[in-house]
This record gives structure tokens, sequence and C-alpha cells, in this order.
């Protein structure tokens, strides 16, 4: 049988890498959405010759009027991945992720789409009070979205009612629980993967953008990050094992409720000491001796769920390696 999936996001950074892996992972065909399909036609490189159906979905930040796009796009798909996003700080993101991972629900469901993966970030794990030392849980772990709201944390807010919203719509809890029977048997399974720094090569053959590559790039070109080693960590993961892991989620008919797309983190010496050792010329900055580097403790994961889905995960030197390759052919560094 022939197997469908259909991507929203679909020109992104993320959502481009799940198009590729899900051919990689056994997909004939993959629906891709992009608001322009004529400036998305690099997407058909990414699968067998007619594997790739670039298709048109614009949507709002009120949901709703995407309903019939989206049902042309996702009818006769065995799974759904919603990995179109942004991270303004406005009250227009929380619209635009809440209602449209509502709509990307309810659209599965009336065209009896078994599985639903949306793409979060790790701005929804942080409640006040929680250590780094506390390894963050998906299933105890969530932010409260009233105090981001209030402390203008606008964009993660969004990614945390998101959630809550997604859940409640097939229903169970923020924590995965069944809270209604009825509906939870007649919604798609939902999977919600919870990056935070995502690296690796872009496929979208233009200019670097997004999230992170930029903001990297200038940390490489010694733009940023340029006085002292910061005594502090970052959670990564390759983009590439992200969206293996996204397709596992749709794979693995277990598999339901929040995942961490973190492969762990990493304190920032063992970070810039590694972008020099596959970037010549990087040269690390220097500790600054005010700080105890050797106490700080990184960002604990519990990480039994994530190696449930039983994808390997790149080390770090790899992902910085191909970077920096990319990087350097893009002329950026
Ligand atoms: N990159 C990171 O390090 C990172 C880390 C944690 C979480 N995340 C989250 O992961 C998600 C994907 O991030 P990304 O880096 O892949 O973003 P990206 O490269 O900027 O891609 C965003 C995608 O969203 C689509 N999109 C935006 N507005 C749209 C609209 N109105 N209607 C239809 N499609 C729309 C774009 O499609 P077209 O322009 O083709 O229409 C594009 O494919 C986001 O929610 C982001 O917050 C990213």
């Amino acid at each position: 049988m022939v197997k469908i999936a259909s991507v929203i996001g679909a020109t992104g950074y993320v959502g481009s890498a799940v198009v590729k892996s899900l051919f990689e992972h056994g997909f004939d065909v993959v629906r891709a959405a992009s608001r322009s399909p004529a400036n998305a036609s690099w997407l058909s490189s990414l699968g067998p010759e007619g594997g790739v159906q670039i298709m048109p979905l614009t949507l709002t930040n009120e949901g709703g009027s995407s309903l019939e796009e989206l049902g042309q796009l996702m009818r006769g798909s065995d799974a759904a991945f919603f990995c179109a996003g942004f991270e303004e700080q406005s009250p227009s993101t929380i619209d635009f992720m809440v209602n449209n991972a509502l709509d990307v629900i309810k659209v599965a469901k009336q065209e009896n789409v078994k599985s639903v993966v949306l793409t979060s970030s790790g701005g929804s794990t942080n409640p006040a009070g929680l250590t780094d030392s506390t390894p963050k849980s998906e299933v105890l772990h969530f932010s409260d979205p009233s105090a981001q709201i209030a402390a203008g944390k606008i964009s993660p807010a969004a990614k945390t009612l998101m959630e809550i919203r997604a859940f409640e719509a097939v229903g169970r809890d923020h924590a995965n629980k069944i809270t209604d029977a009825a509906l939870a048997s007649s919604s798609p399974r939902l999977c919600i993967m919870v990056p935070n720094l995502i690296l690796g090569p872009q496929l979208d053959p233009g200019p670097i953008k997004g999230n992170s590559l930029p903001w990297i790039c200038k940390i490489v070109k010694k733009q940023r990050m340029n006085e002292s080693i910061p005594n502090d960590s970052m959670s990564i993961i390759d983009v590439r094992d992200l969206a293996s892991l996204h397709v596992a989620c749709a794979l693995n008919p277990s598999a339901s409720g929040r995942y961490f797309g973190v492969n762990k983190s990493f304190p920032w010496r063992e970070i810039l000491n590694t972008i020099a050792e596959v970037h010549e010329c990087y040269v690390p900055p220097p500790l600054n001796e005010a700080e105890d580097y050797e106490s700080k403790v990184t960002t604990q994961f519990d990480h039994t769920r994530k190696n449930s889905l039983g994808v390997a995960l790149r080390d770090l030197e790899s992902t910085l390696r191909d970077l920096v390759e990319y990087l350097k052919s893009k002329n950026a560094i």
C-alpha cells in the first residue's frame, strides 16, 4: 500500500528535514505545503521522482479559513506533521500556533489520518523553581503560560498553550492521561516533539535563515560570545535526528504524547571547543576567571521516552562538523 504523509511547514528548517526523512523511512508520497509553491520546487529533490507533491496552504492566525486546503492536503495521509511556526513575541503568535494545531487535529480526525505530530519547543518545559539538576520529564514538567505571557515570553507561551489545547482536543491532559475516553478513542494519535536548539545543514538551497543558524553563524564568526565562554549549557539536537524522531513518532503505533527532541544539554565550553576542533579558523574566547565552570550543572533530561522511539542520535562533533561544512559551502563563515 502507498504510504502518504502531509507536512505543514515543509519548506522550513525542520519541515524539510522531515520530508527527507519520511522517504528514508519508507513513505512513498509526501504532500508538502507552502504559502508559495512556486518557491518550494526545490523540495522535489528530497524524494524520488513524483514523490513530493507541493501544495498551496496559507494559514491565518485565526485558523478556520484553511480547512478546505488542509483537507485536500491531508486526505488519504497516514500521518500529518505540523512543523509550521515562528517565534515573534506578539500575541498573534499564540493564535497562530494554537488555532492551526487545532485545525490540523480537527481535519486529521475528519480525514481519518491516524497520527499527528506537532513541532513545539523546549520553552514549554520550564515550570517555576525547576533546577537544572532535576531531570526534566515530558510528563511532569510544563511551563505556566500565564506567567510566560506576564513575563513577555509570548513565543514560548504559544508553544505551551498549543500543547495544552492540542492534548484537550484529543481527550487527554497535558501529561497525556486520558480525560475523555470517547474523544481519545475517536481522535488521531497525537505526538509532540519538544526541541531546544536545532543545528545541522539546512536543506533549503536559498540563503541561511530561520531561528538557529544565523545566530550560530555569528558565534562562529566571533560576532557573538566573543568575550568569554558562558558558564552555561545549551540543549542541542541535529536537525536530521529531530526529523527521524518526528517520523518515528508517526511510525510507532504506541508512541503518544510529548517527546524531548534533545540529544542532551552541552556546556558552552564543550560546544565552543568542538567548533574549534572542526573549524580551524575558530578560536574560542577565554574562560571567565570569576566563574566556577566545574560546579555548573547542565540541564538534565529523563531520556527514557525519547529513547523508546529507537532513533540513534549523532554526537555533537558530527553535527558541528557537518554544520561548519554547510556554512562554508554557503560562504557564510
Ligand atoms: N529552529 C530552531 O532552532 C527551533 C528550536 C525549537 C523550536 N522550533 C520550532 O519549530 C518549528 C519549526 O521551526 P523552523 O526552524 O523549521 O522554522 P522555519 O524554518 O522558519 O519554517 C517555518 C515554516 O512555517 C511555514 N509557515 C509560516 N507561516 C505560515 C503561514 N501563515 N501559513 C502556512 N505556512 C506557514 C513556512 O512555510 P512557507 O514560508 O513556505 O509558507 C515554513 O515552512 C517552529 O514552531 C519553531 O518555533 C525551532
